[in-house]
């Protein structure tokens, strides 16, 4: 279940204590572990102090009916005003927001607490016109731009949930997520730039609405300019439509537990789960974490969560979080090397980044790119930077506290979920030490265990299943229509605890390493793909009569997609060619999103199974990681696998 690598390079014991003067005015001291161990609810009342309570709660945590939460019981708030209007009031309004970077050169904005208030209002008042009721879902696709967030907190505002898209995904994707929630309403762009060129949204969108009758209207925002398809009555312009509309909207107070929004993410079987967030808990969590674990100082630092707002990270750590904080952060449109290779390392100079939080998929792709790029730059104002999505090898975790962090800042290595929906273990960088490859323990408040098969706990030097054991304010609450699911995959593996889905080791000072997943998940760059998702869309294609994924150990992206397929009769007699292997990783790349193309595909004749006629997934990792086979005694045919390996030899496997 863990790699082999992985588990070797414990064994490198670099420790990094705090420095001194971050300790010395850490946000979070040591006594904090203590009291949140004593009374833990005590400990997460006081957390909900940071939010303003349109009506206090009477009661932490309903967990009357496991695995079902309430927390915050018959508190209201309204997650917006959280993020902006009190902000606004506090005297905030002419603090900066956000310095949004848009990728073509020069084309940046700085938006200030008080504009981006005014827009939300104008945003929840256009929803409202058109016809948007508290409850209802809206789909939101898009590029990272500022509309992006005004759209979230225009749906928060008037408490109907947003579905946020990757806009990497296709439209088939988008479809199958619309569907699911059941959203009346789209907002899209016509499309964003990458790497130079404007890419397109508002087709796939098109595309995707050939199947979905319910939805009402599309609203576009301009962003490139560039010629779209325009369906009269049902389209409308983000300008015109919210242009128009008045800055004063009076937000109504909503139960903690009315839903924020749905978030989806692959599971193991081919259906994407929707995950769903709730107000009050989600936001206390996201406040806590990012003020907790990135020490935050909102008058003085400027933060960057280097990620993309379609996945959890974006909504957690670069809306939900800072701005509930009063935060400055960059939000940056698009790829790293876009026009050239230091593109961040410019942003980080030029508005004096303190705090980075990015993903050592990132990272190692600058540590290929070579120091020399961030040398140029000056990075002298980071002084805390941040890990997520993946486990980070320590090499990466070495060339980032040195190259970029300048061996003065301290990396927090952060684990967490976008179920968990916070950060959940983590070193506390004023308080505790962090060691290259560990998350290190859990938060204050977090409970967190190793377990072995049977669910005990390991001894320390063991490794087992990452297991949570009590509830926290930003768990997930279901998934969406889907109850039976959410206890299924989450609550009854271990009875009574949270599975997280990953292996982890304890070391012999009981710090947490993190080892990858031990389900049929992928981790790609930090992005969570399912291997039945991807053999789904293969299948789906008329050459193809069988399909095995698997995740191979990649240097650069964590694991890389590798897929082992079985063409139907008719399309092997045309031969199992490069035209082929195109054909189908342009399939997968429609039927979910480019994210999701395999790195390889090898066509063969037969696939390893078990005489009961499982797919022997580990064999085919073994041949993708170009390792000597494994264990074949349990083959249904123990000579699939010469017949395999004969094929990779004969060099069809394409890269
Ligand atoms: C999976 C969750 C958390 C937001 C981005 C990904 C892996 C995440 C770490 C880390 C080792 C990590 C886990 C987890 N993961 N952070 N610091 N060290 N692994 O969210 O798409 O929900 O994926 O990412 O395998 O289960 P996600």
């Amino acid at each position: 279940m863990s790699s082999p690598a992985l588990t070797n390079l414990m064994h490198e014991t670099r420790r990094f204590d705090p420095p001194a003067e971050l300790a010395e005015h850490a946000n979070v001291t040591a006594d904090a572990y203590g009291s949140a161990t004593q009374d833990r609810l005590a400990y997460w009342e006081e957390q909900a102090g940071r939010l303003t309570w349109a009506e206090p709660f009477t009661r932490v945590l309903d967990w009357d009916d496991p695995p079902f939460a309430k927390w915050y019981v018959g508190g209201k708030l309204n997650a917006a005003y959280n993020c902006l209007d009190r902000h606004v009031e506090a005297g905030l309004g002419d603090r900066i927001a956000y310095h949004w970077v848009g990728e073509p050169e020069n084309d940046t904005r700085d938006i200030t607490y008080a504009e981006l208030t005014d827009e939300v209002c104008r945003a929840a008042n256009a929803l409202l016109e058109l016809g948007v009721r508290t409850g209802d879902r809206v789909a939101i696709y898009m590029p990272m731009i500022p509309e992006t967030v005004v759209a979230m907190l225009a749906c928060a505002r008037i408490g109907a949930p947003h579905t946020v898209v990757f806009g990497g995904f296709s439209s088939t994707a988008l479809q199958d997520r619309i569907l699911d929630c059941d959203a009346r309403i789209v907002i899209t762009a016509d499309g964003g730039y990458r790497r130079g060129i404007p890419s397109a949204l508002k087709p796939a969108v098109d595309e995707a609405l050939k199947s979905c009758p319910d939805v009402r209207n599309v609203v576009v925002v301009r962003r490139t300019g560039q010629q779209i398809e325009w369906n009269e009555g049902r389209d409308l312009w983000w300008h015109e439509v919210v242009g128009k509309q008045s800055s004063e909207h009076e937000c109504e107070a909503f139960d903690a537990e009315h839903p924020l929004y749905v978030m989806y993410t692959s599971g193991t079987t081919g259906k994407p789960k929707g995950i769903l967030h709730t107000t009050g808990g989600y936001l206390v969590g996201c406040s806590w974490t990012q003020w907790a674990v990135f020490d935050l100082k909102p008058d003085i630092d400027v933060y960057w969560t280097a990620a993309d707002i379609g996945w959890v990270t974006g909504h957690s750590y670069i809306v939900y979080g800072p701005l509930s904080n009063a935060t400055t952060s960059v939000m940056y449109e698009g790829t790293p090397d876009a026009p050239h290779k230091g593109r961040w390392w410019e942003i980080v100079e030029k508005y004096e980044v303190s705090i980075l939080y990015c993903a050592p998929t990132a990272i190692r792709t600058f540590m290929k790119w070579g120091a020399e790029i961030p040398q140029k730059f000056d990075l002298s104002s980071l002084r805390l930077i941040g890990s997520v999505g993946e486990p980070i090898n320590p090499e990466a975790y070495m060339w980032y506290r040195e190259t970029i962090g300048g061996d003065r800042c301290p990396v927090v290595d952060t684990w967490w979920q976008t179920e968990t929906g916070m950060i959940m273990i983590t070193p506390l960088p004023g308080v505790t030490s962090g060691k290259p490859g560990s998350a290190m323990t859990p938060l204050p408040g977090v409970c967190a265990a190793v377990v072995d098969d049977s669910g005990k706990p390991v001894q320390k030097g063991s490794g087992g299943y990452l297991v949570l054991t009590e509830p926290w304010p930003a768990m997930l609450r279901t998934i969406w229509g889907d109850d039976q699911r959410y206890v299924d995959t989450y609550w009854s593996r271990f009875p009574g605890v949270y599975f997280a889905g990953d292996g982890a080791k304890l070391d012999e000072d009981g710090d947490i390493w993190l080892l990858g997943r031990v389900d049929d998940v992928m981790n790609v760059s930090g992005h969570r793909l399912s291997t039945t998702e991807i053999e789904s869309a293969l299948v789906s294609h008329p050459k193809v009569a069988e399909a095995a994924v698997v995740g191979a150990n990649d240097p650069d992206t964590g694991q890389a997609v590798n897929a082992f397929v079985i063409l139907r009769e008719s399309a092997a007699d045309e031969g199992a060619g490069a035209e082929i292997v195109t054909e189908l990783r342009d399939h997968v790349a429609k039927e979910i999103g480019p994210i999701a193309k395999p790195k390889s595909i090898m066509v063969v004749l037969e696939l390893p199974k078990t005489r009961s006629g499982k797919i022997m997934r580990r064999l085919l990792r073994d041949v993708a990681e170009k390792r000597e086979v494994g264990d074949v005694t349990t083959l249904a045919d123990s000579s699939v696998m010469d017949l395999i390996s004969a094929n990779l030899a004969g060099g069809k496997q394409e890269d």
